[in-house]
């Protein structure tokens, strides 16, 4: 199963504020929807709480505190190595969508990274985690919005 991770940070690598996201871009979630549709996305609880369920999405939430939702799209896990196990019965890609402490947990093991630079820097409490050296930015496209951003595109870097 290929392991995308998809976020977005802003200048100072913050992804969240408490629950929210500290900007507001407009334009930026475009990205966001278009990589996610139709998919299943691993998140934390605190994300899928914050976030909410999400039409035409499907979500693996992780919770050690026996987080339960009664929904056919939704599939609770103790862990991130359960809910990935399960995964890969399921699909040939899950899309890891947050929050920082999912994307500590899993950026290691991630085939392609879809990250979202956000020009500005907002205050927040949740960052991005360090992006491994083994992974290069391989693309980049600029969009002007009210709040300028740009999406990257990260991959392993070919071995020797
Ligand atoms: N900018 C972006 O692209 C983006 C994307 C997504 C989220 N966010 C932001 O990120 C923030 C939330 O991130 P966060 O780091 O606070 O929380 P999170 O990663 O969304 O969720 C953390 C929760 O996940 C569960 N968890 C994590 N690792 C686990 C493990 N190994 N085993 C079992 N359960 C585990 C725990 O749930 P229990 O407490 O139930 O045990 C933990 O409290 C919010 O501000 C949100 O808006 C930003």
């Amino acid at each position: 199963m290929k392991i995308s991770l998809i976020a977005a940070r802003a200048e100072n690598d913050v992804i969240g504020n408490g629950a929210e996201i500290p900007w507001r871009a407009r334009g930026e979630q475009l990205i966001f929807k278009a990589f996610t549709f139709n998919r299943w996305l691993l998140v934390g609880r605190k994300t899928f709480e914050s976030m909410g369920k999400l039409p035409d999405r499907r979500f693996a939430v992780v919770s050690g505190s026996g987080f339960r939702c009664e929904d056919e799209d939704v599939a609770c896990f103790a862990s991130v190595e359960e809910a990935l196990g399960w995964l890969s019965k399921q699909t040939d890609e899950v899309m890891v969508a947050g929050g920082g402490q999912i994307y500590r947990q899993c950026i290691e093991r991630a085939d392609v990274l879809h990250l979202t630079r956000i020009h500005a820097a907002p205050e927040g409490d949740i960052s991005f985690p360090a992006i491994p050296a083994s992974f290069q930015r391989v693309f980049t496209q600029s969009f002007n919005s009210n709040t300028n951003y740009s999406y990257e595109l990260w991959l392993p870097s070919q071995a020797d």
